[in-house]
C-alpha cells in the first residue's frame, strides 16, 4: 500500500464528503467542500492509497460537477501554487481521510480531520494532524486551536499526543445534543524546532503508515 499526502482538490469532493457523511453523520447542513475550496482562509489536505482504484462514491455533493482537468488543474496552481511540495496527486485517487483549518490572524483553527472508518486505527488520523500542523507552520502560523465533543475521547488522545494542551470548554457548544466542546491549542508551532520536530515525525509517520 502507498499512502501520500496532498493538498485536497475539487476532484476529491465526492470521496470527502462521502467520509464527512460517515464520520459526522449528525452535522446538518453538511459542510460545502466546494465552497471551501474556494475560499482563501481554507486550508485543506488529503491522505489518499495511490494504488487503490476509485469507487464510484455513495454519496454526491449538491451543486453541478465542474470539469476536471485542465481548467480545475489551472485553479488549483492559481490557489496553491506558493506551495511546492504539495503538489496535485493524479485524479484517481483513493482517499482515506482528510483534514483542514481556517487560517486567521495568524492562528490556524482546524476544522475537520475524518478518516475512513474501514482505515482507522493505523496512524493516518496522526499523519494527517501532523501534516496539518506542518502546512500551517509553513504558513506562519504561531498557534493552532481546535473545538472537541467532550465524549469523543479518542479524537482527544490523538490531539494530546501530538502536544496539544486543553484551554477550556465551551458548554452547549454542538447544536445538535447540546454537547459540550472541549477547546485544545498548539503553541509556538512557527518556531525552527518545532517545524524541524514534525517534518522528522511526518517522515516518520508517512514511512510507517506506508509499509512498502
Ligand atoms: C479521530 C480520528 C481522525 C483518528 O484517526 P485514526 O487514523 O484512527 O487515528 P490514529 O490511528 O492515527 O491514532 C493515533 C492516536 O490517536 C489516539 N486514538 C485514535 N483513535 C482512538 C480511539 N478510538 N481510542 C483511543 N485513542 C485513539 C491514540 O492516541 C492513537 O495513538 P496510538 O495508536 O499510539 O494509541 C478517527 O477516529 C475519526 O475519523 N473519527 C471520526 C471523526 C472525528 O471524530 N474527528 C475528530 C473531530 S475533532
Amino acid at each position: 500500500m502507498a499512502y501520500s499526502i496532498s493538498l485536497m482538490r475539487e476532484e476529491d469532493i465526492a470521496q470527502v464528503a462521502e467520509i464527512d457523511r460517515e464520520a459526522f453523520p449528525d452535522m446538518w447542513p453538511p459542510t460545502d467542500y466546494r465552497r471551501e475550496l474556494k475560499s482563501r482562509l481554507a486550508h485543506y489536505i488529503a491522505a489518499c492509497d495511490d494504488e487503490r482504484p476509485v469507487e464510484k462514491p455513495k454519496i454526491e455533493t449538491a451543486g453541478d460537477e465542474k470539469p476536471a482537468g485542465l481548467v480545475s488543474r489551472l485553479r488549483w496552481h492559481f490557489l496553491h501554487g506558493y506551495r511546492p511540495d504539495y503538489e496535485p496527486p493524479p485524479a484517481s485517487h483513493y482517499i482515506l481521510g482528510f483534514a483542514g483549518f481556517w487560517l486567521m490572524a495568524g492562528e490556524a483553527h482546524i476544522i475537520s480531520l475524518a478518516v475512513r472508518q474501514s482505515y482507522r486505527r493505523r496512524g493516518i488520523g496522526e499523519l494527517l494532524l501532523v501534516s496539518l500542523v506542518n502546512l500551517a507552520a509553513r504558513l506562519d502560523v504561531h498557534l493552532v486551536a481546535l473545538e472537541v465533543r467532550a465524549s469523543n475521547t479518542g479524537a482527544q488522545s490523538l490531539y494530546g499526543k501530538q502536544g496539544f494542551v486543553i484551554k477550556g470548554l465551551r458548554r452547549g457548544y454542538y447544536s445538535d445534543n447540546r454537547e459540550d466542546a472541549v477547546v485544545m491549542t498548539l503553541d509556538d508551532v512557527a518556531s525552527g524546532q518545532y517545524r524541524a520536530r514534525l517534518s522528522h515525525l511526518r517522515e516518520a509517520l508517512l514511512k510507517q503508515a506506508c509499509p512498502r
